[in-house]
């Protein structure tokens, strides 16, 4: 059977300024510029085979194994606006554009984990759709049809997303700032949190706060264009020191935006709580700042720190949360060199120490990296259907 397919990876990003509110929930047009960095794939990626043929009887698409309905706003907005932007360039028949299309899309990581991956799922559909349509251009603006910070998993290094002023959303789009070797020493622990609370959805959490959060008001007009043009700056430079402070103050905001919506939105927990302490503790004893903090809609705790400093945060974070490290698992990601507390950083004495065992689930020890790419290996067999 003639199948056309192509498969792409597409990494995660964890914004450093959150996006929180929509001006349009429809075409998901943000309230707020926002900037992320975006995660090595080898750690954290979404793969994703998407299939064109005139055999294909029907649009199907298959997640992490189960074949799910494609009846689904967002899916269909990205698949048109693909489409559309593909006649218009004109590099396949209009025949070819007709065929119906199979989608095959898995995670590199847990879901249940509550790790965002619509981000990087919905940017490597996108993008593999768009080299499978030959098109041109900037396509996170279809990305971001999908899943708002999608549009951010677009590119690769640190990325900006610009909310635009135009009603129809064509200028709400991802920037690259610099790319992933402009600051190569940069890494990213995720610390999965251990947490059965069933969360509300960011797009139902922003939804409220947009309706009844004052502090969301002045968060918009005041604090976030003030603090992208600080972070960009800090990342120009690579002042860590203040890409820390304000990437910990921003995570502080959104939380408190959360509390300040009603009914409030809670997505850290006591653990959550615990690991900021930690860090603020960790800085102070070291005179300097080592890590920063930062929470999305959830209880897991992403840090930003350079290279030389992960044994070190490594090792107060195991001491703290007496996790059994030797756990299978608890590890992934890039290897590491384990240590004992460095006495710079307070040393086992003054960190105290978590009251409950096996806080943390276990650790991806990753960095920044590069947007998304083909790749050889596909998911759909030469029928179009998966492996
Ligand atoms: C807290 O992009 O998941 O992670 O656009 O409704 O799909 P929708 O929301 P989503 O929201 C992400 C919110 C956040 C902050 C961020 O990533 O900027």
């Amino acid at each position: 059977m003639a199948v056309k397919s192509v498969t792409c990876v597409a990494p995660v990003n964890i914004a450093v300024i959150k996006y929180w509110g929509k001006t349009d929930e429809k075409l998901i047009i943000p309230l707020n510029d926002s900037l992320s960095g975006t995660l090595h794939t080898d750690h954290m990626c979404a793969k994703t085979t998407v299939a064109i043929s005139s055999k294909f009887s029907k649009d199907r698409m298959w997640l992490n194994g189960t074949e799910e309905s494609l009846d689904n706003p967002r899916l269909l907005a990205c698949i048109s606006e693909v489409k559309d932007r593909a006649r218009s360039a004109g590099k396949l028949t209009e025949e070819e554009l007709q065929w119906n299309v199979h989608i095959c899309s898995e995670n590199n990581f847990p879901t249940a984990a509550g790790l965002a991956s619509s981000a990087a799922g919905y940017a490597c559909l996108v993008y593999a759709l768009a080299m499978l349509y030959k098109i041109d251009g900037d396509v996170s603006v279809i990305a971001r049809r999908g899943s708002g910070s999608a549009c951010r998993s677009i590119y690769g290094g640190f990325v900006q997303w610009i909310a635009g002023t135009n009603p129809n959303g064509t200028d709400s789009i991802a920037q690259q700032i610099v790319p992933a070797s402009h600051w190569p020493e940069m890494r990213v622990l995720i610390l999965v949190v251990s947490d059965s609370r069933k969360k509300t959805s960011s797009t139902s959490g922003m939804q409220r706060s947009c309706e009844n959060s004052e502090l969301l008001k002045h968060r918009v007009a005041k604090c976030v264009p003030e603090r992208m043009s600080e972070i960009t700056k800090a990342i120009l430079k690579k002042d860590f020191e203040t890409f820390a402070k304000i990437t910990m103050q921003d995570s502080n905001q959104f939380h408190a935006v959360c509390l300040d919506t009603y009914p409030p939105c809670v997505y850290m927990n006591d653990v959550s709580h615990g690991i900021a302490n930690l860090i603020h503790t960790i800085n102070k004893f070291a005179g300097r700042t080592v890590a920063a903090y930062t929470y999305d809609a959830g209880p897991n705790a992403c840090l930003y720190l350079l290279e030389k400093d992960v044994p070190g945060v490594l090792a107060a974070v195991n001491h703290v949360f007496h996790t059994d490290t030797k756990k299978e698992e608890y590890y992934r990601g890039l290897s590491v060199d384990l240590v004992d507390v460095p006495e710079q950083l307070g040393g086992t004495k003054n960190l105290g120490q978590w009251p409950e065992n096996n806080a943390l689930r276990y650790i991806i020890h990753t960095k920044i990296g590069e947007g998304p790419q083909i790749v050889s290996e596909t998911l759909l067999n030469s029928e179009g259907l998966p492996n």
